[in-house]
């Protein structure tokens, strides 16, 4: 059996054969053979908007992999800026390739002063740290201008720095929303540790992070880095394919991630146990939720028709993580939905499984971060997948992204004066 597909338009007969390739049909034959009759697929459920290296994500069969390597196996052995590395560059470093990249990385974790006293002091008190780093980051498009030039050398330059402000920028936000002064970069940390100084440090001249709730962090950190064409990655990739540049792309794949369906389902999950409140209330929830009155977050995913492979890593992080800073009181009613849910027929169903963000916020909680920055913590991460897609991109040559509508509005109509309607 041929490994194609034949198109018959029915109006007039006429076939074309189009081949499968890489589990795909190109649809510019289709556009030739049909001009002027699109696919009609408002939420990109059956599209394939990039042929892509990076990341390899099969839903059945709950299988996720960056450039070939196993989520689990990255988990285990890897850290964050050596998974940062292998999704931009495509490769896992040399020990050499490594410490260049370390030492870059780290060396440009400091803004501008402008950026921290002009623009995120600038911010009302209260302003949700999100808004302030979709903001900030945009903002920096504009301290770097030779960053339009898109040539691989400086646009490899905007990487290294976005990667390496991100945390900067995230923390700063929080302190900011918390009226603490803002805390300088520690270059004699790592990564994760950094952050956590430049989040918690007070008055001592150097805040060590207990190295567990560190080494989780970076666990928490590799499982967000890249996860295909989701939606702010496809925010990325549409922006990038207008030629804006890696700041500005960066900002708009950041806004993507901030609404609840996407990066704010973590905070939304704490919100719901909160509201449940005891594990005696978890049916009644259920039940409204198999009503349609409420969502479970955390649930359920476009891709994953099976467990998230993320949410079983982070299950098993948590243990870690409330070793030391004792158990998430929310646990018992997150583990008792999870039981309920996973036995029910609505969700068997209908393949509804935990996700990555069901468990994160447990422990984001437990190690001290404010609901606000949920979503920010999973943007660090996701800025090294965000620019490996952006680069990838660009070596592509892709032309601009410009879907097609079907048109449902009015026919044509004459204007009519304001006096006559
Ligand atoms: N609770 C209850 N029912 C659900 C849920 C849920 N969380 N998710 C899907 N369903 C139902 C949905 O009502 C529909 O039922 P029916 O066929 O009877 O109409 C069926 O399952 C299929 O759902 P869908 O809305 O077509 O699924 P989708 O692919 O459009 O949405 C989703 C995916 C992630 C937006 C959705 O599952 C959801 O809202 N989940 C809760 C929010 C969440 O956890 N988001 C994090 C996603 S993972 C992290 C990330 O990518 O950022």
């Amino acid at each position: 059996m041929a490994d194609s597909i034949t198109i018959t338009d029915n109006r007039t007969g006429e076939s074309i054969e189009v081949p499968i390739i890489d589990g795909g049909v190109d649809a510019t034959a289709w556009a030739k053979f049909l001009p002027g009759t699109w696919f009609h697929d408002p939420s990109f459920g059956a599209t394939s908007a990039a042929a892509s290296a990076i990341t390899e994500l099969d839903g059945e069969n709950g299988i996720l992999r960056y450039r070939g390597y196993p989520i689990e196996q990255l988990a285990e052995s890897s850290s964050y800026l050596e998974v940062a590395y292998l999704l931009i560059h495509g490769e896992l470093p040399s020990p050499e390739q490594f410490e260049d990249w370390r030492y870059e990385i780290t060396h440009h974790t400091f803004i501008h002063e402008n950026v921290r006293k002009r623009f995120m002091e600038g911010f009302h008190h209260d302003a949700h740290p999100m808004g302030i780093l979709v903001s900030t980051i945009a903002a920096l498009s504009t301290f770097y201008p030779n960053a339009k030039d898109l040539s691989p050398e400086v646009v490899n330059k905007q990487v290294i720095r976005l990667i390496a402000k991100m945390p900067t920028l995230a923390a700063g936000a929080y302190r900011h929303s918390v009226g603490m002064p803002f805390v300088y970069p520690d270059n004699s940390l790592d990564f994760a540790a950094n952050f956590l100084s430049m989040m918690w440090k007070t008055a001592e001249p150097r805040y060590d992070a207990n190295p567990a709730l560190a080494r989780a962090l970076d666990v928490l950190f590799i499982l967000h880095a890249d996860h295909e064409q989701n939606c702010s990655t496809t925010a990325m990739r549409t922006v990038g394919s207008s030629h804006a540049d890696p700041y500005i792309a960066t900002a708009a794949a950041t806004a993507a991630l901030y609404g609840p369906r996407h990066g704010g389902a973590n905070e939304a999950v704490i919100r719901m146990l909160t509201a449940i409140g005891s594990i005696d209330q978890v049916p009644a929830y259920i039940e409204q939720v198999k009503a349609g009155e409420e969502r479970l977050q955390g649930f359920g995913h476009r891709v994953y028709k099976n467990y998230d492979p993320r949410a079983r890593i982070i299950k098993q992080t948590s243990e870690e993580v409330f070793a030391v800073t004792g158990k998430n009181p929310l646990l018992d009613i997150a583990l008792k939905l999870e039981e309920v849910a996973l036995s029910d027929s609505y969700f068997i169903d209908r393949k509804l499984y935990p996700n990555v963000d069901f468990y994160s916020g447990l422990i984001y909680q437990a190690m001290g971060f404010p609901m606000d920055m949920f979503t920010v913590l999973f943007a660090i991460p996701r800025t090294a997948g965000w620019l490996a897609h952006y680069i990838e991109l660009l070596a592509q040559d892709s032309r601009i992204y410009r879907p097609r509508q079907l048109y449902v509005g009015h026919p044509v109509r004459d204007y009519v004066p304001i006096e006559r309607r």
